[in-house]
């Protein structure tokens, strides 16, 4: 996360033609798309319109075809552990939390299980904390007890801990009080200002809007438009492409 190797127009991830089927369903159409270093990108989309099948397919947790490239190296063979440990770390959608296990647990050994390795866990753990205090004064609470609003800081918090950079987040603000998911991506804005590269999957528009200086719309298992920081300026724009 450190801003200093940071080359604000190398392209971090480069995935050309990716695509994605369910038995008969073609559930993502082939797909292009980038994240430069330091960007934080926005896919907008309905429900249903293919943008978990796309970070599934992204991290392999979907079988899926083309190419993908993080930071120019050819990563279209490489399984999700192996692309954890090179920093691709994804927050899924439902959070993916162990349930029964504290606070502290999860942020320790979910940084663990994404990358097999627990080094700087320290220095990690004061990041996280930092970032999200709340959780700080809850670390032996069980994750099943949080409100909404903490397990997605904690599900945000454990892949972290993996040293992600590039993080993918799965409609973060899912089931969340407008508050609170304003909270969570105002925390993904910080992150993103401290250099970290973000794929951020949304389907409220608002909230999609607020950071990104891109964002890409997706419908029926395709990117429809794109458009940038100028262009996402009016909605109305942006709702002519979203509401059908
Ligand atoms: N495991 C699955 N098996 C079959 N079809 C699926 C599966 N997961 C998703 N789909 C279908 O793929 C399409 C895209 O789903 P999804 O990627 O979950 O959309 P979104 O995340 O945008 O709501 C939908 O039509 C959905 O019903
Ligand atoms: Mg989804």
């Amino acid at each position: 996360m450190s801003g200093l190797a940071m080359m604000p127009d190398r392209p971090l991830l480069d995935v050309h033609d990716i695509s994605a089927h369910y038995g008969r369903v073609h559930a993502l159409k082939p797909t292009n798309l980038h994240v430069k270093e330091g960007e934080l990108v926005t896919i907008l989309g309905p429900n249903g319109a293919g943008k978990s099948t796309l970070l599934r397919a992204l991290t392999k947790l979907t079988a899926s075809k083309g190419q993908v490239l993080f930071k120019g190296q050819d990563i279209s063979s490489l399984p999700t552990h192996a692309l954890a440990r090179l920093g691709i770390i994804m927050v899924q959608e439902g959070r993916g939390l162990f349930g029964q296990m504290s606070v502290m647990e999860n942020l320790i050994l979910g940084g663990y299980t994404l990358t097999g390795s627990a080094r700087d866990a320290e220095q990690r753990l004061d990041t996280v904390f930092g970032l999200f205090p709340r959780l700080r004064e809850r670390t032996s609470q069980v994750a099943s007890s949080l409100s909404g609003g903490e397990q997605q800081m904690l599900a945000i918090g454990r892949a972290l801990m993996a040293n992600p950079k590039l993080l993918m987040l799965d409609e973060p603000s899912l089931g969340l009080a407008p508050r609170v998911a304003a909270e969570i991506i105002e925390t993904l804005g910080e992150l993103n200002r401290r250099g970290l590269g973000i794929l951020l999957v949304e389907q409220k528009a608002p909230l999609a809007l607020k950071l990104a200086k891109r964002v890409y719309v997706i419908s029926l298992g395709e990117i429809v438009a794109e458009l940038s920081a100028h262009e996402i300026q009016s909605h109305h724009d942006l709702a002519r492409y979203y509401l059908h």
